[in-house]
């Protein structure tokens, strides 16, 4: 049991349909939020995370739209205020990788990942942060007018060979969010970014998969142990909630370690 409660509030999850998007869509369902699962692959893989939801006794429901798109992503706000009334907690977390070796990378890999994954979180926190300013804090609903989590990474810092694109993309989600969070907070809008290391999905199969790959993934974590869309999904929840609620501005990691250098243990 959780000690506090999303009771009442609406959430919109962008790629809440699979990997950690659809942990953090869970979770925050689990605390009593009604979710809006975004998702741009089939609908009925969306539909699956809906009825989890609503066989554990929450509220869901699923709307396709390309976050990089934005009279796609302007719909989909308007279909949701049509649904639910009004957002009171954005999770930017809709993302992916088109890796290649930096020579070889291709404008169309390039722009792709910079679209969805920067430009995508853009445009969904522009359409909830006007709503949240229209609106204004909600008595007994939540002590801010509103919360955006954006999804990065640990490679907002830790530099990528192999994979500019997504690196790039998750250092300008640090400044957008940042700049958002200064910008926002006297409307009583708080911003936040969580920076999940390896957790065990889709986009980094081949990371973890194979006992090889283990191996040589775990040199990069000190806790020795991949992360789950679980422990992403808790801390999602809690930054929504008003325990959270002095948090603005900053990146939460959550990567078993993976951000303090692990290969200076036992050198330098
Ligand atoms: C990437 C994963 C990678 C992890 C740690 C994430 O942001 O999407 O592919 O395993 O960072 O390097």
């Amino acid at each position: 049991m959780n000690s506090y409660s999303l009771q009442g509030q609406v959430a919109l999850v962008t790629g809440g349909d699979s990997g950690i998007g659809k942990g953090v869509a869970l979770e925050l369902a689990k605390a009593g939020a009604k979710v809006v699962i975004n998702h741009v692959d089939a609908h009925e893989v969306a539909q699956l995370t809906v009825d989890e939801i609503k066989a554990n006794g929450g509220e869901a429901y699923a709307i396709h739209a390309d976050v990089s798109n934005e009279a796609e992503v302007i719909d989909m706000f308007a279909e949701m205020f049509q649904h639910y009334g009004t957002i009171d907690i954005l999770v930017n977390n809709a993302g992916l990788q088109r890796d290649s070796k930096f020579v070889d990378m291709t404008l169309e890999q390039w722009n792709t990942v910079i679209s969805i994954n920067l430009t995508g979180q853009f445009l969904c926190a522009r359409e909830a942060a006007k709503e949240f300013i229209r609106r204004g804090v909600v008595q007994d609903r939540s002590k801010a007018a509103g919360k955006i989590i954006c999804m990065s990474s640990v490679h907002e810092v830790i530099p990528w060979g192999g994979h500019v694109n997504y690196a790039a993309s998750k250092g300008g989600i640090m400044m957008l969010m940042k700049s958002m969070a200064q910008e926002l907070a006297p409307h009583k809008i708080r911003v936040v970014s969580i920076g999940p290391g390896a957790i065990e999905t889709h986009i980094n199969q081949a990371a973890w998969s194979t006992p090889e790959a283990l191996e040589k993934l775990l040199t990069l974590i000190p806790y020795n142990r991949v992360g789950v869309a679980d422990d992403i999904g808790k801390l999602a929840a809690w930054l929504a909630s008003d325990e959270a609620d002095y948090i603005t501005g900053t990146t939460i990691f959550m990567d078993g370690g993976m951000t303090l250098y692990p290969g200076f243990a036992d050198n330098g």
